[in-house]
């Protein structure tokens, strides 16, 4: 059982990563600034496990409040998910995003390096694949960005790389993560985005829930199964057990080594609307509207690899990513704050 600082531990991701952490005899230190989240989360994990989380709210470009956490804490391992995230965001403040993401990530890396702890899970993302040739797509598919929050994440799967092939001590695990949507089996920890949503699952519960009007839909003319785009949805409890799969990896052996974190099943939009409205008991209202620009027509993973790798496969279905959202999303309108 090791000792883990999770980066980001407190924001949708990590905070669910951080139950099944805790459930698999893991110590689990969060860092985190709270710029896109709420500490509330973590009293939520502590609730559903029984067990204490050590936290410290500050930022990963903090060098000296780094030095005293490895001082401290005795890290085993780190699984960082600390970043900003949101694509539209980071064409308006691309310095924000290469700071925060890049500059951040670089003075982690060079305090775990000065610690001696050389082990690290990286967020990584599908948007690392750009608009893909085809799919389900591999790991060795080629890499592009179209943004710059997607670039943060293609530089620092190159930067982790570089380090790797500097040192061959380190042991990296970069995870492609798909669209991951749902929430906590109890419906009390889940996704709480600031503002309206870019997604479209906070955004089709939030009108579900009646805080927004209708689901724009972003298109019907793509040459899909009902024209509408087809997406990798993941349950995010599927994700976090993910990331305890990956922490195997880093334990025996020194390497870098790349997944992707998906079910290998693509649904449209409307699929996901229709499903939510079974899960919700009525229809939820929609209109078609123009393309999101930079938005592509299909997006699923080939998943053999994590399977047969890390020996982990997601097991819920889209019918439990809507229940889950839902109960979450009704149980608190208000995300944390209720
Ligand atoms: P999130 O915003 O809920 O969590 C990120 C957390 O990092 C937040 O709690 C935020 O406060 C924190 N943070 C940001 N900058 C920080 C800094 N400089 N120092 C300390 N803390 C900081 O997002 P999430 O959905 O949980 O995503 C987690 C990671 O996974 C991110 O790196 C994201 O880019 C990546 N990812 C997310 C998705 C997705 O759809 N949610 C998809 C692919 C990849
Ligand atoms: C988005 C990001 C991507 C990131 C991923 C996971 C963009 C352009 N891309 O991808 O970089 O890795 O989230 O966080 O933002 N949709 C609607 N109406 C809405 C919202 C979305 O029709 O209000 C459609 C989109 O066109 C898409 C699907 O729903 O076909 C999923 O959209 P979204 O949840 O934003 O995820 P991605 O676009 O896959």
């Amino acid at each position: 059982m090791a000792r883990i600082l999770v980066t980001g531990g407190t924001g949708y991701i990590g905070s669910h990563t951080c139950v099944e952490l805790l459930e698999s005899g893991h110590q689990v230190i969060v860092l985190d600034n709270l710029r896109n989240s709420n500490v509330k989360s973590l009293a939520v994990v502590e609730e559903l496990t029984g067990q204490q989380v050590t936290f410290y709210q500050g930022d990963i470009r903090d060098a000296e409040l780094l030095r005293q956490i490895f001082e401290k804490e005795a890290i085993d391992h780190v699984i960082h998910f600390a970043g900003l995230k949101a694509v539209g965001e980071s064409s308006q403040i691309p310095l924000d995003y290469y700071d925060n993401n890049i500059s951040g990530t670089v003075n982690l890396l060079k305090v775990m390096a000065d610690y001696g702890c050389k082990n690290i899970i990286f967020s990584s993302s599908a948007t690392v694949y750009g608009n893909p040739h085809t799919v389900p797509i591999t790991e060795e598919f080629p890499l592009s960005a179209t943004n710059p929050y997607g670039r943060t994440k293609l530089m620092l799967e190159e930067i982790l790389t570089d380090l790797y092939h500097s040192d061959k001590s380190w042991n990296i695990v970069l995870l492609r993560y798909f669209n991951p949507i749902g929430a906590h089996v109890s419906g009390d920890l889940g996704e709480d985005p600031r503002g309206i949503p870019n997604n479209l699952l906070p955004y089709v519960t939030q009108v579900a829930v009646g805080k927004l009007k209708q689901v724009s839909v972003f298109g019907d003319d793509y040459d899909t199964v009902d024209g509408t785009g087809v997406r990798d949805y993941i349950h995010v409890v599927d994700l976090a057990k993910g990331h305890v799969a990956a922490l195997k990896r880093l334990a025996p052996e020194t390497g870098l080594s790349i997944y992707n974190l998906g079910t290998g099943q693509g649904y449209s939009v409307l699929e996901i609307i229709q499903q939510m409205s079974e899960t919700v008991g009525r229809d939820i209202p929609y209109q078609i509207v123009a393309r999101r620009p930079g938005d592509i027509a299909t997006c699923y993973a080939k998943v053999d690899k994590a399977s047969r790798e890390l020996g982990w496969t997601a097991t819920l279905g889209i019918k439990q990513m809507c229940d889950d959202a839902w109960r979450w999303q009704s149980k608190h309108p208000q995300g944390f704050e209720d």
